[in-house]
């Protein structure tokens, strides 16, 4: 009786070692066919709403199946084009800190015919737009929301006459103290537009 108990045991002991390395070599071969096993609750990893940049199912809605739309004929990218102080430079790779307005003062050169007096007008337009709220129509910081948001400098006061027109075009790009950037919304061609008529404003001449 105890030998065969002693029988049994062992048997289910070779049993168990067996398992055992079976289990250990369905794992190696697990590994050696790079199958990724079981996916514990996918509801956690696929996302229920369509995910542009990662994609499990086929789209039945998009005619190509895909989630991610493709650009729309006419796009430009918005990296890939290097900053060349043209009117191709977007607030993407704008290289200036906010904070060195003196240096875009020295090195950024408006590209554009400060005699255009198409150009002059557009840039008037796009101040009424973008800035005259504050600054005012005549630049004297008297603007309904000038008003109300203190520090809106008057352009013909003191310094603001005597800057450069790459600071001009920084401070609209990035903003400076108080005033935010506005780059975002304006393009750079029609921020130099904007400073023509800035330009005009508070009485200085670009140098020849
Ligand atoms: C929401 C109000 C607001 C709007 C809109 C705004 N500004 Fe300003 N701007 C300010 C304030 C406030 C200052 C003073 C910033 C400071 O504290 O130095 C300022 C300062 C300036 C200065 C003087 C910079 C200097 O070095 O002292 C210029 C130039 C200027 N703005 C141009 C513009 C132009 C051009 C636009 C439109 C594209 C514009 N601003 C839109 C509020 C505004």
């Amino acid at each position: 009786m105890k030998l065969l108990n002693m029988r049994t045991s062992i048997a289910i002991h070779h049993i168990g070692v067996g398992v055992g390395l079976w289990a250990l070599s369905s794992c190696a071969l697990i590994e050696d066919n790079k199958e990724p096993g079981w996916e514990y609750a996918p509801q956690m990893y696929v996302s229920t709403p369509y995910e542009p940049y990662s994609q499990v199912k086929k789209n039945s809605i998009n005619a190509d199946g895909k989630n991610m739309r493709a650009p729309v004929a006419g796009t430009i990218a918005r990296n890939g084009i290097g900053y060349d102080n043209t009117v191709l430079e977007l607030m993407h790779n704008y290289p200036i800190s906010r904070d060195s307005v003196d240096y875009a003062g020295r090195v950024l050169r408006n590209p554009l015919d400060n005699q255009d007096t198409t150009l002059l007008a557009e840039g008037k337009y796009l101040y009424g737009v973008f800035c005259s709220s504050c600054h005012g129509a005549k630049g004297n910081g008297q603007g309904k929301v000038g008003l109300k948001y203190a520090g809106v400098p008057n352009y013909k006061d003191s310094r603001i006459p005597g800057l450069p027109s790459g600071h001009i075009y920084h401070v609209i790009t990035l903003g400076k103290n108080r005033m935010w950037g506005l780059g975002s919304q304006i393009r750079p061609e029609d921020r130099w537009k904007i400073v023509l008529y800035v330009n005009q404003l508070r009485g200085y001449k670009e140098p020849s």
